[in-house]
């Protein structure tokens, strides 16, 4: 017996629609969950929304209602969405329930018996005019580091550094303007190093959840800097729930976000009766599960949702399925760059057909967290020539010929021709393909098998050849066609079920191609029989049609209030509140960090003097953990001071002696009482800092250009 499998996409935030970014997910999530139920297997597909945290509750607000009504709202158009594009969803909950309260509550208090709880006080910035505490995206003001005016609390656009709002200067409240002050409050903290020992053996692959390598190389990164404990609490006001025996104290949305899979689980076990929560997650359960989500979010699946898991004795993943972003010409959306267009605003332009849209996708996924370029003429092109024009042509061709020439009546002989013959690898590789979720390479081995169908039918030209012989090869190139359909049933369900209706064989499994799959020529499967009524499988895509897909201009937005939190989306705010850096793949740094990326003239370049310096000595700062004071001889009249934040990378020692390039013509500045006349190029962060050097023969001052 197979184990049972529970399959999950990550909870899209109720504030704000499905858009075609989410729908990668999906789909992805989609086509694996009808694979696995193509082989046959015992699989459910469980989502729901994620609906608590500061933005949701801020956004109920100001649409001056209650954040339950905007959940219940937002659940019934992602409801209607998602079924638009034919996701199977066994369940879509949501996190808002009383099943998800009592998960929520039964993990923590598992991980408070475990001793991986503590309690301790923060400073943290508090409006007294809002009566709030505010989160990182709340809060705006200097950076602590370059002095950049109006950035948020947690990272600078334009340096790049990050700090904790506390540490802003001038900081504002990003709802009211004032100047908040600093209070502290009582948090709980998950002490994630307690896990080290699992988390590092998931890293190396060595224990599940099995990651794509590339995953694994994240998880090693943020291994190696170590691990900080979780903040897993939140003040009120807050849309939550509330931690039993305290006042005014909710559990953070990302704790109860993940539980909601369990919460999910145990609401669709339920309804159907035949099956226990615990048959998923108990820690011993006979079960696989898998959890589909994008890049941006691999830090509290990968790291946080283990560690819970295991310190509440329950069932840990199998297998994290990480994709990338879509992207529009290599840029991700944003305010300043238009969004990506919403699953509504698809399904609502002529032309265009969720199919269409899943095939697109299917043909750029592979297992690896690659982003997706969403290229429009690609777009219309990929569809229109693969799946129109080939794979649906050649079904479509053979099936009416059969009917105008032969009264759809199918006879197969028992022997392929080999121009047929040629099909059977490429539709062995497309179920192998399936199977380690290179939907990609299936579509192309599928479009290879069709191709040959499609040049059989060009060299015996059975609209011309005598009729006995026509007849039997169009019979067999039915049957390839009954193949097809099969193995696309995944990526295009409807065009490949009015094929296989056509055929007589709706819901066909993997099974029923039976010898193929052992490595021989299988006998014809459909030996004869007469077709039914059927219709066109799959439109053209016009151009006018693709261009819908470009994302939404931006809006011109009017001079930058102080006030105004430039977006406090979901994702924003809430990926980003109380959880620590998950390195690149965080979606503050990528996502902020190209709205800030505006093009420069030469000129504007040409201004910045770059020198090679030379390091003549380096101290520690007393106070300050992470600055140098470096002597840098920049081959002037006397050496230059130059204060610089390596100290976490680099003992003093280690730096003499280096050349190193230096912005020369920054103006002064003062950090914490070292006043800095320069400042060094370096990437990386905290102990990854790099040094930009310089080979031993280029003399301190040479211009660097
Ligand atoms: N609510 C959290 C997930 C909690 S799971 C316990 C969240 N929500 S989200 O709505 O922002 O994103 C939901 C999923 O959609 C995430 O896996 C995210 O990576 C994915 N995507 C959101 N925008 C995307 C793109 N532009 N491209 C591809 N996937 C994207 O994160
Ligand atoms: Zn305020």
């Amino acid at each position: 017996m197979k184990k049972r499998m529970l399959v999950t996409s990550a909870l899209p935030y109720a504030n704000g629609p499905i858009h075609l970014g989410h729908l990668v997910e999906v789909i992805q999530t989609d086509i694996f969950v009808r694979f696995q139920k193509l082989l046959g297997r015992d699989v459910v597909y469980v989502c729901a929304d994620d609906t608590h945290g500061t933005p949701i509750e801020l956004s109920a607000r100001k649409q001056g209602i209650e954040p339950k009504a905007l959940v219940t709202q937002i659940h019934a158009e992602h409801v209607r969405d998602f079924a638009g594009f034919g996701i199977g969803f066994d369940v879509y909950g949501s996190t808002d329930t009383p099943e998800n309260q009592a998960w929520a509550q039964r993990i923590f208090s598992r991980l408070v018996e475990g001793g991986h709880i503590e309690r301790r006080s923060m400073e943290l910035t508090y409006c007294e005019q809002d009566r709030r505490f505010l989160p990182d995206r709340f809060v705006r003001g200097s950076c602590p580091r370059c002095g950049a005016a109006d950035q948020y609390g947690d990272v600078c656009e334009v340096c790049k550094s990050t700090y904790a709002p506390t540490e802003l200067r001038d900081p504002r409240c990003a709802l009211c303007g004032t100047a908040p002050v600093r209070r502290s409050s009582e948090h709980f903290f998950f002490k994630l190093d307690r896990f080290q020992e699992l988390l590092s053996s998931i890293a190396l692959g060595q224990a599940e959840p099995e990651l794509d390598p590339q995953v694994r190389n994240f998880l090693n990164g943020w291994l190696e800097k170590g691990l900080e404990d979780w903040c897993v609490s939140r003040d009120g006001p807050y849309f939550g729930f509330l931690i039993p025996g305290e006042t005014d104290k909710y559990f953070y949305v990302w704790l109860d976000a993940p539980i909601g899979y369990v919460s999910n689980t145990e609401r669709l076990a339920r309804e159907r009766g035949d099956r226990d929560v615990l048959d998923y997650w108990g820690e011993r359960a006979d079960s696989e599960i898998w959890h589909f989500i994008g890049k941006d979010i691999i830090y509290f699946h990968a790291l946080f949702w283990p560690a819970m898991l295991k310190g509440a004795a329950l069932k840990l993943p199998h297998r994290i399925v990480v994709h990338g972003m879509l992207n529009v010409r290599g840029e991700k959306m944003s305010k300043s760059r238009g969004r990506l267009r919403t699953a509504r605003e698809y399904l609502d332009t002529p032309g265009l057909t969720p199919e269409q849209l899943r095939y697109y996708f299917a043909a750029n996924l592979t297992p690896e967290p690659s982003d997706i370029d969403l290229n429009v003429d690609d777009f219309r092109h990929r569809v229109n020539a693969d799946l129109v024009n080939n794979l649906a042509n050649f079904c479509h061709r053979t099936l009416s010929l059969l009917r105008s020439r032969h009264e759809g009546r199918i006879a197969a002989p028992a022997g392929w021709p080999e121009k047929l013959r040629g099909t059977f690898g490429a539709l062995r590789e497309a179920r192998t393909a399936y199977e380690r979720l290179d939907f990609r390479t299936a579509m192309r081995m599928l479009i290879e098998a069709s191709n040959l169908g499609n040049e059989f039918l060009q060299q015996e030209k059975p609209w011309a050849a005598e009729a006995g012989k026509a007849h039997a090869d169009l019979s067999l190139a039915a049957n390839l066609a009954y193949a097809l359909a099969v193995l696309l049933q995944p990526v295009v369900p409807e065009m490949a079920g009015k094929v296989l209706a056509q055929l007589g064989r709706e819901g066909a499994k993997l099974a029923d191609l039976g010898e193929l799959w052992g490595g021989g020529t299988p006998a014809p499967w459909i030996r004869e029989g007469s077709l039914r009524e059927g219709g066109p499988l799959v439109p053209r895509i016009e151009a006018a049609a693709a261009a819908a897909l470009l994302p939404e201009e931006p809006k011109e937005s009017g001079p930058k209030g102080p006030v105004a939190p430039s977006g406090p989306t979901a994702k924003g705010a809430a990926a980003v509140e109380g959880g620590p850096t998950p390195g690149s793949a965080e979606p503050r740094h990528s996502e902020r960090g190209a709205e800030s990326l505006s093009q420069i003239s030469f000129d504007d370049f040409a201004k910045v003097d770059l020198r090679c310096g030379l390091v003549v000595a380096a101290e520690a700062v007393e106070g300050a953990k992470k600055l140098l004071r470096l002597t840098v001889d920049l081959g002037e009249a006397a050496p230059r001071t130059i204060a610089s934040g390596i100290a976490e990378a680099f003992q003093p020692a280690q730096l003499v002696g280096r050349r190193v390039i230096v912005v020369a013509n920054l103006a002064p500045r003062t950090i914490r009482g070292v006043t800095s006349h320069g400042m060094l190029l370096a990437a990386g962060e905290g102990a990854g800092i790099r040094l930009c050097e310089l080979p031993g023969e280029v003399a301190p001052g040479s211009q660097v250009r």
